[in-house]
């Protein structure tokens, strides 16, 4: 069959040639829609990672396209209704260390929690060896709400557990039995929202999860809370970390997504295109007001990037692969 594998690294070429040599893959460096006027009549698998759109006009360059592997467990990035509706396979790498992201949530909330990139800063800008005005909080002892207890929020609980904190979490589905083994309290997102020092926010962005934490419920977050998203831009609207953020509400935020983070990718787009989206340009705008906050860290959508996490990433989609070319499909995505 043939294959075209987006945004691979060099590694990544002879690994998974080797892997899917009875295949022809062509392999890109950059994503789909940096490669504009790429169509073909033959590729019927593409492989692409998390922040390369593939909707209607994407598909619609490959006439005899039967296969979409991302490699990543979000897979909003992908119509899956328009992929359904052509008879095209969507899979995806549900799991590859759930440890990894809740790790690197840690991460940005130890870094908030006792100002380690201040802490950093005053020393490479200023050589100047002082703590003062640098003190920051214990985690020992304060309620983290995490919204959305699945496999990595779970792993969340985990290492919270191991901190000491009080645990509370919300779920559209909740599992009463992790709830019980692993020691922690379900309640309402407001309810969340109130008790919470730190909110960490583990949900999949679905039309359901749209801006879950909004302009509306904003105010109940509890006064000085520490906000951290790993997992999907849109399940924040931007415009109420910005209002949280002046008005005291939220203390500090630590975000490795953001809603509209590809445009920041490719800024020149929107700017330039022939009608820009005023919600996008809004978005863009309020993005760069968190960058320049100082108490806000924010990341490249890097939480899935360590060495282990990639490796099975890559393993799992030629699994995926595979799995189609031979009849059974794997971890196949469906609408929702
Ligand atoms: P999962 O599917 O194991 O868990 C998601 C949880 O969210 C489930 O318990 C589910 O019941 C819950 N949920 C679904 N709808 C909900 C709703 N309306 N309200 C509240 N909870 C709801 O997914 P996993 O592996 O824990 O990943 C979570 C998300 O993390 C992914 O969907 C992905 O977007 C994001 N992610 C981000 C990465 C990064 O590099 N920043 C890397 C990997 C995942």
């Amino acid at each position: 069959m043939k294959i075209f594998y987006f945004q691979a690294e060099e590694w990544e070429k002879g690994y998974v040639s080797e892997k899917l040599k009875d295949h022809s893959v062509t392999f890109f460096n950059n994503r789909l829609e940096d490669n504009t006027n790429l169509q073909d009549d033959e590729v019927e698998i593409v492989s692409v990672f998390v922040n390369c759109h593939i909707g209607k006009e994407e598909m619609d360059r490959f006439p005899k396209l039967k296969c979409i592997v991302t490699r990543s467990t979000g897979y909003d990035h992908v119509d899956i209704a328009e992929a359904t509706k052509r008879g095209v396979v969507v899979s995806n790498v549900p799991s590859y260390g759930e440890n990894t992201v809740a790790e690197f949530a840690f991460a940005l909330l130890l870094a908030i929690s006792r100002r380690i990139y201040d802490s950093f800063k005053r020393i490479k800008d200023t050589g100047i060896f002082s703590a003062d005005g640098l003190r920051g909080f214990d985690l020992k002892g304060k309620t983290i709400g995490i919204i959305g207890t699945g496999k990595i929020g779970k792993h969340m609980i985990r290492m919270s557990k191991g901190f000491d904190m009080n645990i509370v979490a919300y779920d559209a589905f909740k599992d009463e039995k992790a709830a019980v083994e692993l020691g922690f309290t379900y309640m309402t997102l407001d309810e969340l929202l109130s008790a919470s020092d730190i909110i960490s926010v583990h949900a999949p962005y679905l039309p359901s999860t749209h801006h879950m934490i909004n302009l509306e419920n904003v105010a109940k977050i509890k006064r000085g809370a520490v906000l951290i998203n790993t997992a999907r831009g849109g399940l924040i609207d931007t415009a109420a970390i910005v209002l949280a953020l002046k008005n005291g509400t939220l203390a500090g935020a630590g975000l490795d997504v953001l809603e509209e983070e590809g445009y920041l990718i490719d800024e020149d787009a929107l700017l330039l295109s022939a009608h820009p989206n005023i919600e996008s340009l809004k978005t863009t705008l309020e993005n760069h007001y968190l960058m320049e906050h100082p108490c806000v860290i924010i990341t490249p959508h890097n939480a899935f990037n360590s060495k282990e996490a990639i490796e099975r990433i890559v393993l799992t989609s030629i699994e995926d692969i595979a799995g189609f070319v031979a009849g059974s499909p794997k971890n196949v995505v469906m609408v929702k």
